[in-house]
């Protein structure tokens, strides 16, 4: 591979697409040499890694991998204003996995989520509403953004009128996992998440009083196996991070990338107002083609070979769930959409096995309510002229818009 032929460079991965081919016809599993991490590209590879969770771990902090691991004066800002925030369920090992998961798995079952589609479905149709009569909306912030965040505001139990906060909280704790961002802003970042661990702990103490029928309240009620409650750290964890951050970007990428994707090839929409069960499979292969979680780290807990390489102890891989995803060889065609693939679900976008993500059928959901809403009143998409074209943002994990400027005509309903 040519050097400048770089995952680390933001050009590669505003698309990474013809990169992740290169690299998968040539080494499916491949060592950077400016990282020293291994790509693992090729679908069977990715899903073989993770198939195998005790022999490569997911306790990888991402942060700790930035050239100056955690600085000390980030650790300062925790400990003094708020709480050093725990490894994610997605980046932790058993037993504190298996502690976290048991909890989380509970919250998005697919009879709870069947409850709230309903209010999904709400959301959906209130934002749509909130254009009025416009005829071109910033569809990341207007749209995109919001939905993901008013569903799990409610279904945790925040109050609509304080979630304009919530963007720049949320970004705060993103950002530093695109191992992308200077030390000043990782240090803005710190603060900001401390900003937000001081609202939770309100909100905490506020429902230890008052008790209600919500995330929050069965995150304190919530008791393990041997008895034990969440104490204040991991209650905070799981609320920032399990639960907001892993969720909130990765559906805003979802939605946002399938319209991107839907005005590069509207066929799809002509398809879905005809057979409105092609809905779910045009959500999975918006998934597919542009998952948000493009990657995800693992470390060798012993010396290990997958594929045709020899790993050794403590090396790391990124999984690149974005590049299995167009593997031509379990995808035929695999870089358009196609509605009538034999299992559309079958992608890795959401992982497999052990850490497979618990929000999946809640993600789903709020792709299918947003795409229904969305077909059902708009009409003729198109990229608004004059406006700088949607590009994404720099990230070695996420896949992100910056923004979409959409314009559209409204249907007769
Ligand atoms: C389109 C939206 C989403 C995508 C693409 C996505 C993707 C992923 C992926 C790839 C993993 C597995 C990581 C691995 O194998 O290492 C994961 C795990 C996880 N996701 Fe999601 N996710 C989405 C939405 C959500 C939502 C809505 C929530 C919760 C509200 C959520 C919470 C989690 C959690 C807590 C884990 C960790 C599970 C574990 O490690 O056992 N995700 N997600």
């Amino acid at each position: 591979m040519q050097n400048s032929d770089d995952l680390m460079d933001p050009a590669v991965q505003e698309c990474p697409y013809g990169y992740y081919a290169r690299l998968r016809a040539q080494a499916p599993v491949y060592r950077m040499p400016n990282t020293g991490f291994h790509l693992v590209t090729g679908f069977d590879v990715a899903r073989e890694a993770i198939r195998q969770p005790d022999l490569f771990l997911s306790g990888v902090s991402p942060m700790a991998l930035a050239d100056d691991g955690i600085p000390q004066e980030i650790i300062d800002i925790y400990t003094s204003g708020g709480w050093l925030p725990l490894a994610s369920c997605s980046t932790s090992d058993p037993p504190r996995h298996t502690r976290i998961r048991r909890f989380l798995e509970g919250l998005f079952t697919a009879e709870r989520v069947r409850r709230a589609t309903p209010m999904i479905d709400k959301v959906a149709a209130e934002l749509i509403a909130g254009f009025g009569e416009r005829t071109q909306v910033a569809f990341v912030q207007d749209f995109a953004h919001p939905l993901p965040m008013y569903v799990i505001a409610d279904l945790i139990g925040v109050p609509r009128g304080d979630i304009a906060r919530f963007k720049a909280w949320s970004d705060a704790i993103v950002e530093p996992f695109s191992l992308m961002v200077t030390r000043e802003r990782r240090i803005e970042c710190a603060k900001l998440v401390v900003e937000m661990q001081q609202y939770f702990a309100e909100m905490i103490a506020e429902r230890r009083r008052e008790p209600r029928d919500d995330m929050l309240t069965e995150a304190i009620q919530h008791r393990d196996t041997d008895g034990s409650a969440f104490d204040m750290q991991e209650l905070i964890t799981i609320l920032t991070i399990d639960l907001l951050a892993s969720g909130n970007e990765t559906t805003t990428a979802a939605i946002s990338s399938g319209m991107k994707l839907l005005l590069e090839d509207p066929a799809p929409i002509a398809a879905v107002r005809q057979n409105p069960r092609l809905l779910e499979n045009l959500a999975e292969e918006i998934l597919r083609l542009e998952s948000p979680a493009q990657g995800m780290f693992r470390r060798c807990a012993a010396s290990a070979r997958l594929g045709d390489v020899e790993l050794a102890e403590g090396e790391l891989l990124s999984i690149r769930f974005g590049a299995a995803n167009r593997d031509p060889g379990q995808f035929p065609d695999p870089d358009r959409i196609d509605l009538h693939r034999r299992k559309p679900g079958n992608h890795l976008a959401f992982g497999v096995g052990r850490h497979v993500c618990v929000g999946a059928a809640l993600a789903r959901q709020e792709l299918i309510s947003a795409f229904r809403a969305l077909l059902d009143r708009l009409d003729d998409f198109r990229p608004a002229p004059d406006m700088p074209a949607p590009r994404y943002l720099p990230s070695f994990f996420g896949r992100n818009l910056d923004e979409l400027h959409l314009c559209f005509s409204h249907r007769k309903v």
